[in-house]
């Protein structure tokens, strides 16, 4: 259940934040978990894994910047995302859905406030 995933899995303005270095980085996240989805292998994994640890860092400064109330769950978010990736089973809908509900739940509450 929760908002649709795209197919082909591409990003879009439903997923915009108005933050344009912010849904930057979301379109990467888009394009390396589509292409795993392609070919999962390590070189995509780990090139999934820096973008993911490269955008969660920077989420994690605007909100701690703006002193954002909710940052320590939505942190705790990220960690458990990127424990998933540390341990690859080769779950790419999983993948898949958590950054599409991540975004549309958790990263929208931030838009306007940091
Ligand atoms: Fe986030
Ligand atoms: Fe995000």
């Amino acid at each position: 259940m929760g908002f649709p995933i795209p197919d082909p899995y591409v990003w879009d303005h439903s997923f915009r934040t108005f933050y344009n270095a912010v849904d930057d980085e979301h379109k990467s996240l888009f394009n390396g978990i589509f292409q795993l989805g392609q070919h999962d292998n390590t070189d995509n994994l780990a090139e999934l894994r820096r973008c993911t640890g490269k955008h969660f860092l920077n989420e994690q400064r605007l909100m701690l910047g703006s002193q954002y109330p909710d940052l320590a769950a939505h942190t705790k978010a990220h960690d458990d995302f990127i424990h998933h990736l540390d341990h690859w089973k080769g779950d790419v809908a999983y993948a898949k859905d958590w950054l599409v509900q991540h975004i549309k739940t958790i990263d929208f509450k931030y838009r306007g406030r940091i």
